[in-house]
């Protein structure tokens, strides 16, 4: 089967680190932007070294860092944004740097839940469903290839806090009730 060459944004975070190792796992050449910020971070760290140590090709830059962005998208094939859902419209500039390089055959943005195009939960969601839809929008308008994947929501993250409605700890989870995700 032919590799694609996959960059990743968002590989210190909770779905990214997956999509990482699950890209690794079918053996695609990966690569992680990641912000500076992020190797100084004792957590975030050893989960960049342990990807490093995996083979995946660790590129210093950001969502907001235009130059950062073509540098590593001019080097792959498959862009997948793992953003946590208040930062999707950071994606506008990938958008514009994919669509400027030429090179990308397929990008996935952020969204990785309910369908934003058919999801309203009126004042309740920080207007995340309205933002990813906005992002849809901006990605059709530009013309480049994309996939959106709408899989509800994770149960691993939801199950544990319908016994907890408190909510869990810091750095325990995700309050559904309570937090931003
Ligand atoms: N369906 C569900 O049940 C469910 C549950 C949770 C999440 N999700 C969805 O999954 C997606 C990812 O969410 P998540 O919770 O995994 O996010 P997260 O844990 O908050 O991770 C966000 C990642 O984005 C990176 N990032 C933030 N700003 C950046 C920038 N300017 N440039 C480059 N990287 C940047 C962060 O890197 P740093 O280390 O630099 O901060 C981090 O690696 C979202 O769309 C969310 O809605 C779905």
């Amino acid at each position: 089967m032919e590799k694609s060459r996959v960059l990743i944004i968002g590989v210190t975070g909770n779905l990214g680190h997956h999509l990482a190792k699950a890209t690794l796992q079918f053996s695609h050449p990966t690569f992680a932007l990641v912000r500076p910020s992020s190797f100084s971070d004792p957590h975030k760290s050893h989960k960049l070294h342990s990807l490093s140590n995996a083979s995946v090709t660790l590129l210093q830059g950001s969502l907001e860092d235009e130059e950062s962005l073509m540098a590593a998208v001019k080097q792959v094939d498959v862009v997948i944004c793992a953003v946590s859902s208040k930062q999707v419209l950071l994606q506008k500039l990938l958008v514009q740097v994919i669509k400027k390089s030429g090179c990308i055959k397929r990008f996935i943005p952020s969204e990785f839940g309910l369908d934003p195009d058919k999801t309203r939960i009126s004042d309740m969601d920080y207007n995340f469903y309205k933002q990813k839809s906005e992002i849809r929008r901006f990605v059709e308008a530009h013309g480049i290839p994309y996939t959106y994947i709408s899989c509800n929501f994770y149960m691993s993250y939801l199950l544990p806090q319908l016994v907890r409605p408190q909510g869990p700890s810091e750095g325990q989870g995700y309050n559904f009730w309570r937090r931003e995700y």
